[in-house]
């Protein structure tokens, strides 16, 4: 979603805003501008288009020591060169570039912006207006701007130009995501890491609720009370190649090909020399004692608890249950008496997972984060961290997210497993076994020509598709549906096989698309029977089968790997399977249409 940049001190201030946008492309996006000055003028492009639309409307002559940009994901007012970003106030004296929904904007047009002010339709403009507002009032920029924000009910992370100090940018920022980066002799800030990681790998967090002013030099951060803090910096762990696409044609098929070294990563990352786990005593004994695991996550991630729960049931005998945070946040269940929360998301900054963790840190109930991105706000918030150690995920579609999910949740298991003696835990060599499951991955990627044919003589003309499977293989069904349709917008569904018979089957006709995933040994004939039921009423079905359970008919057969681990093989062909249904249908396989990266808004 929204993607913000900025930069303070740097004599090439539009080439980092315009490279810090394209960083930021990946979030999702309709619109995009910058502002920018050279101490003296100051000039606004926007387009309703794309960064590289700005790049061609933005001449040689422009340039600054200062500036700030924006990617703007409508909400509020369609995606129009009036309502994107930088906002400058009518006065002309204020820039902003604001991320997040500020939910009373009509209570505070209402207050303090007359109509005739107003050019476009966002609570973005408004803002600028109100924070103009307190600056005619006599306020410093820092008050006016502290004082605006202190009328704001909502979620924002802001960057502010005052053309009246043309060597500062002010900053602000509550539940959406913000971060400073460390130049020489200049300062930057970004929604993320990327956004900056062609200049700086160091980086300050901000706080809710925390005001800042960056000049080239300085950096003060004011806390809820106005007091001034000091605060360290971290070094990401990304370098700058990690966030090029290099020879590849989209990020999707990178990301898809990177699974088994991410698999290999995770057994380093997460294995002592003694083969015992680097995962910290405090989590396993805080899981191991605790009564039932909620797993919180949206989308591929929630897909991947679904698969967790499973991995830590049978490892740890602890009862688990699966949630969707944006039905958990407004209708918490009974929890039982000792409760533990994993939250999963490979951004850490998605708005519905985190406002779920807001409900479980006000109940101080313990939590876990596993994500993708070292300081992210629910990386921060939660009790705990673990790390996917993927490197970034750029495309929209998650693919190695999703299995390093499960790697790591099936280390989690094994680790608070062992500690509670766990039979099934003591003989899951996980070491052994992810090491097999990542050997089955790098076969699977290298079928990429078949899968494209499969996919060309499959789904080239269908309109819908279904994905059946039994157990984890319904897992994996419901997370190939979503690849399927978030980015080749063929309706597809995930169904558990043996409820096509309660009501989907009405749906099957002749050349209707049904895809088996059938990998466990106990379910592997019902599946199959499934399958035949639809064969009959005209379905056209393509089977994925394990190895172990395989027949001649089945379109790809996935080397054996431990039957909790077979998602992590099941998965890959049908990550393929909708990459290819995408490239065939001439689509932006890389950002659908509609969506966001990351989901920051509720
Ligand atoms: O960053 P998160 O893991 O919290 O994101 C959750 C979902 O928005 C995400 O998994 C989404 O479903 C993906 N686009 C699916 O490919």
């Amino acid at each position: 979603m929204c993607g913000i940049v900025g930069v303070v001190g740097h004599n090439n201030s539009k080439e980092v805003l315009l490279k810090g946008l394209e960083k930021l492309e990946y979030r999702g996006y309709d619109s995009a501008g910058i502002l920018l000055s050279d101490g003296e003028e100051t000039i606004a492009i926007k387009t309703p288009g794309r960064v590289n639309d700005l790049r061609e409307l933005s001449t040689d002559a422009m340039n600054g020591t200062i500036g700030i940009g924006h990617t703007r994901w409508a909400t509020h007012g369609e995606p129009n060169v009036e309502n994107a970003h930088p906002h400058l106030s009518k006065s002309g004296r204020f820039g902003l570039v604001h991320n997040g929904v500020i939910e009373n904007y009509l209570e505070l047009k209402e207050k303090y912006v007359p109509s005739e002010l107003l050019i476009g339709d966002t609570d973005s403009e408004i803002l600028v207006e109100v924070i103009d507002y307190f600056s005619r009032t006599g306020l410093s920029t820092l008050d006016a701007l502290s004082q605006a924000l202190s009328e704001v009910r909502g979620s924002y992370a802001i960057a502010l130009i005052d053309v009246e100090e043309l060597n500062k940018l002010y900053l602000g920022k509550n539940k959406s995501p913000l971060l400073i980066g460390l130049g020489e002799n200049c300062h930057f800030v970004g929604s993320d890491a990327m956004a900056m990681i062609h200049e700086t790998n160091e980086f300050v967090e901000i706080m809710d609720g925390e005001v800042i002013m960056l000049t080239s030099d300085m950096m003060v951060i004011y806390d809820k009370d106005a007091q001034v803090i000091e605060r360290g910096s971290f070094i990401a762990e990304i370098d700058a190649t990690d966030t090029e696409k290099g020879l590849y044609p989209h990020y999707m098929l990178k990301e898809i090909d990177e699974q088994p070294s991410v698999m290999r990563k995770l057994i380093t990352e997460y294995t002592l020399p003694n083969g015992n786990t680097t995962i910290n005593n405090e989590i396993i004994s805080h899981i191991s004692q605790s009564d039932r695991i909620y797993i919180v996550g949206c989308g591929t991630s929630w897909h991947a608890g679904l698969v967790g729960k499973t991995l830590i049931e049978k490892l740890t005998h602890i009862p688990v249950e699966v949630h969707l945070a944006s039905e958990m946040g407004y209708d918490m269940p009974i929890l039982s008496k000792k409760p533990f929360f994993i939250f999963l998301t490979q951004s850490g900054e998605t708005a519905d997972s985190r406002q779920v963790l807001v409900k479980v840190n006000e109940l101080n109930l313990p939590s876990l984060t596993i994500t993708n991105v070292k300081g992210s706000t629910l990386s921060r918030e939660a009790t705990y961290t673990l790390l996917l150690h993927a490197g970034p995920e750029i495309a929209v579609a998650s693919t190695k997210a999703y299995t390093s999910q499960i790697a790591v949740m099936a280390y989690l298991a094994k680790a608070v497993g062992m500690i509670k003696g766990d039979e099934a835990a003591k003989e899951f060599d996980i070491v052994r076994e992810m090491g097999i499951a990542a050997s089955a991955m790098d076969a699977l990627v290298s079928e990429k020509d078949y899968i494209a044919t499969l996919s060309e003589s499959f789904l080239s003309d269908t309109r819908n598709a279904f994905f059946i499977g039994r157990g984890l293989d319904f897992a994996v069904s419901l997370e190939a549906a979503l690849k399927l349709k978030e980015i080749s917008y063929i309706q597809a569904e995930g169904f558990a096989a043996g409820e096509l018979k309660h009501g989907t089957i009405a749906l099957i006709e002749e050349g209707t698309p049904v895809i088996a995933v059938i990998t466990d040994e106990n379910t592997a004939s019902h599946t199959r029977g499934n399958a035949i039921e639809v064969t009959s009423r005209g379905a056209k079905v393509l089977t994925i089968a394990g190895e172990n359970v395989s027949r001649s008919e089945d379109a790809v057969i996935l080397p054996v790997v431990h039957s909790l681990l077979t998602p992590l093989a099941s998965v890959i062909p049908l990550q393929l399977l909708a990459y290819y249904a995408s490239l065939q249908r001439g689509l932006d396989v890389d950002k659908p249409r509609n969506l966001a990266k990351s989901v920051t808004v509720e």
